[in-house]
């Protein structure tokens, strides 16, 4: 069988889902890794049979002759790499979020536009299944027309204080409001029209990390539907779970309520603590990661394959960070701000 061949840049946490998760897919080979920190890229090409490790991106780009990259570099640093993977004619798949500033997404898209290169950014929650059936819920008719909704999605103090050495260049709302307002907005489907957030500070900083603690904005869609969405890095870290995720959409005639995290479908509890293990996301069974998280990037695959389009189209992943630079001029300057969208481009979703 003829394989389709893959490299990933960025041998972190989330390199290793993809690592993994492309290792499991039997017409995919990925050949080459790369990470500015060679030992993290060995061990992952070791674990996986990956056989060339690079350092440098650009080296990689000219000696490997795979067709797609994974782009897996923290949340400021996707532009560059992006852009050098496009320009080397290889499709891509771009962690979440798209990108963090205005001129990056603007590059961006224009690489990916001009060198004629497919492009998903991993905004997985349109896989995870409560969110996929509220979809199809709302396409059926079954609420009727949305008229408001709540999403909160947030996670606990050790993501921001431990688990990511980056968190002080990015923030909860690139993080994980990227992913909620993903998530909302493809429920909601329009696009957002306005925002006004405030947000507060002090308990992480506290604690040495020099970012945001929380957001909560109001998004006004163009289609008129309201939605509140909370973001916050400060949950405490004896919940039963590292990420706090709900959501409500209410319509004319019914109701959706998600609530993908401390749910009782399996607890664990020891002497000090219960947990509420991932269900939905990256579990492993018969020894294979079978969630949401794995099955974005299968999606990717199998639609570099059938050439059918991706379920995030670059253009609303584009327009995420474009609403989220909306919401961060709101929280700074205490005023409903409205989104500026890109006009043009990028249509190779
Ligand atoms: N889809 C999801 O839900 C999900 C989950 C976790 C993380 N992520 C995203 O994945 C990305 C990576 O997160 P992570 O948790 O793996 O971070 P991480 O810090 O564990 O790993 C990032 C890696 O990128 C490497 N790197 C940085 N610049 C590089 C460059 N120019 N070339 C090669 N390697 C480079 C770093 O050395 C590091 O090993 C982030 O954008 C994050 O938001 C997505």
């Amino acid at each position: 069988m003829q394989k389709l061949k893959g490299c990933i840049i960025g041998a972190g946490k989330q390199g290793e889902v993809h690592a993994r998760t492309l290792s499991e897919i039997p017409y995919v080979e990925v050949v080459g890794i790369c990470d500015l920190n060679k030992s993290r890229a060995e061990e992952l090409a070791h674990k996986y049979g990956i056989k060339e490790v690079y350092t440098d991106h650009n080296e990689m780009l000219a000696k490997s002759d795979c067709e797609f990259v994974a782009i897996v570099t923290p949340d400021h640093l996707h532009a560059q790499v992006t852009i050098d993977c496009a320009n080397a004619k290889k499709h891509v798949l771009i962690e979440k979020p798209f990108a963090t500033t205005r001129e990056d997404i603007h590059a961006m898209l224009e690489a990916i536009e001009r060198n004629n290169v497919r492009a998903m950014v991993d905004l997985h929650n349109r896989w995870s299944p409560p969110f996929s059936l509220a979809k199809r819920a709302i396409e059926n008719g079954d609420i009727g027309e949305v008229h408001s909704g709540y999403i909160r999605l947030n996670d606990t103090k050790y993501v921001a204080t431990d688990m990511l050495a980056w968190s002080a260049n990015s923030s909860i709302l690139w993080f994980l409001g990227s992913h909620s307002l993903d998530a909302i907005t493809w429920l909601v489907n329009s696009r957002v029209e306005k925002v006004y957030s405030v947000s507060r500070e002090g308990v992480l900083k506290n604690l040495g990390v020099d970012t945001v603690d929380m957001y909560q904005t109001t998004l006004e869609f163009e289609n008129g539907a309201i939605v509140q969405m909370e973001n916050s890095w400060i949950t405490p870290n004896g919940n039963t779970a590292i990420i706090d995720f709900k959501c409500n959409v209410l319509g004319a005639e019914g109701m959706i309520n998600v609530n993908t995290s401390s749910h009782d479908l399996i607890q664990i509890t020891n002497e000090t603590k219960t947990v509420t293990p991932d269900i939905l996301a990256k579990p492993i069974v018969e020894d294979k990661m079978v969630g949401f998280s794995s099955n974005s990037i299968r999606s990717f695959i199998d639609r570099l394959i059938d050439g059918k389009p991706f379920l995030v189209s670059v253009q609303e992943a584009s327009n995420t960070a474009l609403a989220i630079i909306a919401i961060l001029e709101s929280a700074n300057t205490g005023k409903a701000v409205k989104v500026q969208y890109e006009h043009s481009l990028a249509s190779k979703g």
